[in-house]
């Protein structure tokens, strides 16, 4: 990196952690680097938390929880909305940003930063809609008073792939409903989150609503923290294993959880769909963020009438996909985030080639600095083999075939997970049939992208708990209270 407006960007990011409204040190002064994955290059250090910092975040989180939960719901929703504008027309400054420590094309987290901004705005607009009712029981006598109240502090883990829109997507329903928490961004790409605490906190979000403890050591850090009784709820986003084991520790306060965890997306062309809107949708579905992305198309299901025609048009579109640093402007696919995913994205294509499928494309890991991976496609893949199975988060495709839908959807469920699937189809009763019997939490029909903040985004399965975004986005912050009164004319006196 030697860009001047890129090192000026960076100089200007604050690396510390934010405690309380107040930018401090971790314990010991420990610092973490982080990493360009398209150089391998150190681009700065962040203050890396110790378990004592994670427990002070907490402390300013519950300190601040009751005078933050009685704000009026529109202060909630003005501040939110000055962030929106704020990140708005600081765009720019957040997507070289990403590029710079996730990797991904200048286009791509330019994408993302308004995707993770729509976020700030449409919790703005829920904040002041939070219901409740008032109702008659069915007896006619008392009365059933329901309302909503935040659930409290919360924990809130985020990964590496989408470092602005996964933090947008848990902060702002929290704010919206009136928590406070403890934000623990991946070590990987921590500075995005912290130029968004700042602009947080210049939007005017009191002290210790929001604060922010960047570590690696995240078990020790999280652990004491969803062990303390103070804390009311943990948000994840990541792996499923990792969600496993955090669910086990949440259980024993018996903690409010979401689970945004992995997918194995199956995306399924029909022999009647549209082939070119099939590519398309195949493209964007399996090459959005590089692949890495827990909704990636993981398996590419094709008519077996139509797999001669399909695969040689996609092959043909990944073919001119351009690998190189996300700042170079040439640059449609940026790099893995780091050696342990290239080696795992690698080691599943040679596993699929030994068990007898094929490489149309790519598959061969490129010499020099960087974690890059080319576009791939592998043809004969069967539901049996690795590939098929793990959630592959890069940029390769695996390509099955099928004869009728009842085998399309048997392979598309033989699967531990549920997040999402795509199906491409001009048959409207055959795309319904799908979404009948696919286990999943969201379906594309004849589009290779579902996620919108307007959406309820979550899985089924082993995909998680809970859902992200649109109206039920805000439940998932909220408690839900119920008064029973007594019936008001079992007084009264006759006049
Ligand atoms: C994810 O990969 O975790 C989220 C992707 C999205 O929001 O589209």
């Amino acid at each position: 990196m030697s860009d001047p407006t890129d090192e000026k960007l960076l100089a200007s990011v604050p690396t510390g952690l934010f405690v309380d409204g107040r930018w401090v040190e971790a314990t010991g002064g420990r610092r973490l680097d982080v990493v360009d994955p398209a150089r391998g290059a150190v681009l700065t250090t962040v203050a890396d938390a110790s378990p004592a910092d994670g427990l002070a975040a907490l402390d300013a989180a519950h300190r601040a929880q009751e005078s933050w939960g009685r704000t009026a719901p529109r202060e909630r929703a003005e501040i939110l909305r000055r962030a929106f504008e704020m990140v708005t027309a600081r765009a720019e400054d957040f997507a070289r940003l990403i590029t710079l420590e996730m990797g991904k094309p200048l286009a791509e987290s330019r994408a993302e930063v308004g995707y993770g901004a729509e976020f700030l705005r449409w919790f703005s607009e829920e904040a002041p809609r939070i219901g409740g009712r008032y109702a008659t029981a069915p007896d006619g006598r008392n009365r059933l008073m329901v309302r909503k109240r935040p659930v409290g502090p919360c924990l809130l883990i985020t990964p590496w792939n989408f470092p602005i829109a996964m933090a947008t997507r848990k902060i702002a329903p929290a704010i919206a409903a009136g928590c406070t928490m403890v934000l623990k961004p991946a070590d990987l790409t921590p500075l995005t989150a912290l130029l968004l605490t700042q602009v947080m906190d210049e939007a005017g979000l009191p002290a210790g609503v929001l604060n922010v403890v960047t570590t690696t050591d995240p078990g020790g850090v999280t652990g004491p923290l969803i062990a303390d009784p103070r804390l009311r709820k943990l948000s994840f986003t990541g792996s499923t294993p990792v969600g496993r084991r955090l669910m086990a520790q949440a259980s024993e306060q018996v903690l409010r959880v979401s689970m945004e965890l992995g997918g194995n997306a199956p995306l399924i062309v029909c022999e009647d769909a549209d082939l070119d809107e099939a590519v398309e949708g195949a493209i964007t579905a399996k090459m959005r963020n590089g692949g890495e992305a827990c909704v990636a198309a993981n398996r590419i299901l094709v008519h077996r009438s139509v797999e001669d025609a399909f695969v040689q048009r996609f092959r043909e579109r990944m073919g001119g996909f351009v690998l190189g640093p996300g700042d170079e402007p040439s640059t449609t696919l940026g790099p893995l985030i780091d050696e342990r995913s290239r080696s795992k994205v690698d080691d599943l294509v040679r596993g699929a080639v030994r068990e007898g499928a094929g490489v149309a494309l790519g598959g061969e890991v490129p010499a020099g600095k960087g974690y890059f991976y080319p576009p791939t496609v592998v043809t004969g893949v069967r539901p049996d083999m690795a590939i098929a199975r793990e959630e592959i988060f890069g940029p390769v495709a695996p390509i099955m075939t099928f004869d009728d839908d009842a085998e399309a959807v048997r392979i598309a469920n033989s699967t531990d997970y549920g997040l999402v699937a795509f199906v491409f189809t001009r048959d409207i009763d055959r795309a319904l049939r799908f979404s009948e019997r696919l286990e999943v939490g969201m379906l594309g029909i004849n589009t290779g992208v579902v996620s919108n903040p307007a959406a309820p985004f979550g899985g089924v399965k082993q995909s998680g708990l809970g859902r992200e975004g649109g109206a039920e986005g805000i439940e998932e912050y909220l408690e839900t209270v119920y008064v029973g009164i007594r019936d008001p004319f079992a007084a009264e006196v006759d006049a």
